[in-house]
C-alpha cells in the first residue's frame, strides 16, 4: 500500500524540490513510513514477529530511498541534458497549411462594416421562408412570373427558398419600426439551370433604409459612399428605370466601370458602364404590411448581388467556382492569419 502510495507520489513530482517533499512525507521524523515503525507496540510481538517486521520495515526504507534516488537523478539528468538532445535543430520544419477565407465571406465582411459605418444594423434571415414574406407582403401578386415555377423552390410544406433577401423586408419593420436602416445579406436560391453566369445558389445584400423625407438623393447618396469604398476610388453611378412591385418607383443602378474608368473594357463589356444594383423607393404597400404610416414615412431599398460583386472584385469569370468547394480557388486568397 505505502509503496503503491509513494510511486504515484513520484510519478507527479517533476522537480528536485517535489522529489524532496515526496522524501520528507514518507522518511522524515514524522514520516509515513517511520510513524509506521513508531505506531508498532513491539512488546506484543514474538522474537520471530520482531525480526519479520523488522526485515520488511527495512526492505520498506530501502525501496522508498532507491526510488526517491532515481526520481532525482531523472530529474537532474534532464536539467543538465545539452539541448540539442531535446530539440534537433536540423530536422526539417513541417508545413502547416492554414485556411483562407471564401472571396463572399470577405466581400459580405467588407460591405457589413462600410455599412455599419453608415448607421446600419446588420441582420441575419431566413433562407427558408414563406410565401408571405417572399411575395405578398411585397405586393408580389400570385400571377407575378417571379413566382413561375421555373423560378422559384418550393418546399413540400408549402415554404419556399427564398429567392432574394428582400424577403426580409417587412418582417425587420415589424420589428424595429421606422425609423429603420438596416442590411440582411445572405444565401437566396432560383430554380436556374447552371452555367458560367447562372447559379441556382447565390448572395444578395438587401439593404433598407426608412425615415420621414427618405427620397432618391439619399439612395444615390448611400450607393455613391458604398461602391466608392469597395473599389477604393472615386465612382459615378447612374440610374435608370427598372420595375420591381415592391418599389415606386423602381431603378437599376448602373456603375461606371471601375476598371476601365469608363472607356470599355471585358468586364463592361466595352460599355462603360456596369448593371450592378437594382433598387427603388419602398413602395407605400410593403410599409402598410409593416404597420407603417405611409403618408408620414418613405425609404429606399436596394438588392446587391453579392455574388456577382465578389465575381468582378476578384475577376473570377465562372460563377460555378464559389460552390464548386475547390480549394484550388480558395488557396488563391489570402490565408487566414
Ligand atoms: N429583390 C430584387 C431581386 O432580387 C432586387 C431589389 C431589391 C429590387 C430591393 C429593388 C429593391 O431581383
Amino acid at each position: 500500500m505505502l509503496q503503491q502510495q509513494l510511486l504515484d507520489d513520484l510519478v507527479l513530482a517533476t522537480t528536485a524540490e517535489q522529489v524532496e517533499t515526496v522524501r520528507i512525507k514518507y522518511l522524515g521524523r514524522k514520516g509515513l513510513i517511520t510513524n509506521f515503525a513508531k505506531a508498532t507496540d513491539f512488546s506484543k510481538l514474538s522474537a520471530d514477529e520482531k525480526k519479520d517486521f523488522g526485515q520488511k520495515l527495512n526492505e520498506l526504507k530501502n525501496f522508498a530511498t532507491e526510488k526517491l534516488q532515481e526520481a532525482a537523478d531523472k530529474i537532474s539528468a534532464a536539467a543538465t541534458a545539452t539541448p540539442h538532445r531535446l530539440f534537433d535543430l536540423t530536422v526539417p520544419g513541417s508545413n502547416r497549411t492554414s485556411g483562407a477565407m471564401h472571396p463572399i465571406s470577405m466581400v459580405q465582411m467588407e460591405l457589413e462594416a462600410i455599412f455599419e459605418g453608415m448607421g446600419f444594423t446588420v441582420l441575419d434571415s431566413l433562407e427558408a421562408d414563406t410565401e408571405y414574406s417572399n411575395f405578398e407582403s411585397l405586393n408580389i401578386p400570385a400571377d407575378h412570373p417571379a413566382r413561375d415555377m421555373q423560378d422559384t423552390f418550393w418546399l413540400t410544406n408549402g415554404m419556399v427558398l427564398r429567392t432574394h433577401t428582400s424577403s426580409n423586408q417587412v418582417r425587420a419593420l415589424k420589428r424595429f419600426g421606422a425609423p429603420f436602416r438596416g442590411i440582411f445579406p445572405g444565401r437566396c436560391f432560383r430554380y436556374e439551370s447552371i452555367d458560367p453566369s447562372h447559379e441556382n445558389t447565390f448572395f444578395q445584400c438587401e439593404g433598407l433604409m426608412v425615415g420621414e423625407n427618405i427620397s432618391v438623393a439619399h439612395l444615390i447618396g448611400v450607393m455613391k459612399t458604398l461602391l466608392s469604398e469597395v473599389f477604393r476610388r472615386d465612382v459615378k453611378v447612374r440610374l435608370r428605370p427598372g420595375f420591381f412591385p415592391f418599389v415606386e418607383p423602381g431603378f437599376e443602378l448602373d456603375l461606371s466601370c471601375p476598371f476601365c474608368g469608363g472607356n470599355g473594357c471585358p468586364t463592361c463589356k466595352g460599355g462603360g458602364w456596369i448593371e450592378l444594383i437594382p433598387c427603388g423607393l419602398v413602395h407605400p404597400k410593403v410599409l402598410e404590411h409593416a404597420n407603417i404610416d405611409s403618408t408620414k414615412y418613405s425609404g429606399f431599398a436596394f438588392g446587391l448581388g453579392l455574388t456577382r460583386l465578389a465575381m468582378m472584385k476578384y475577376g473570377i469569370r465562372d460563377i460555378r467556382y464559389f460552390n464548386s468547394g475547390d480549394v484550388r480557388v480558395l488557396e488563391q486568397f489570402p490565408p487566414v492569419v
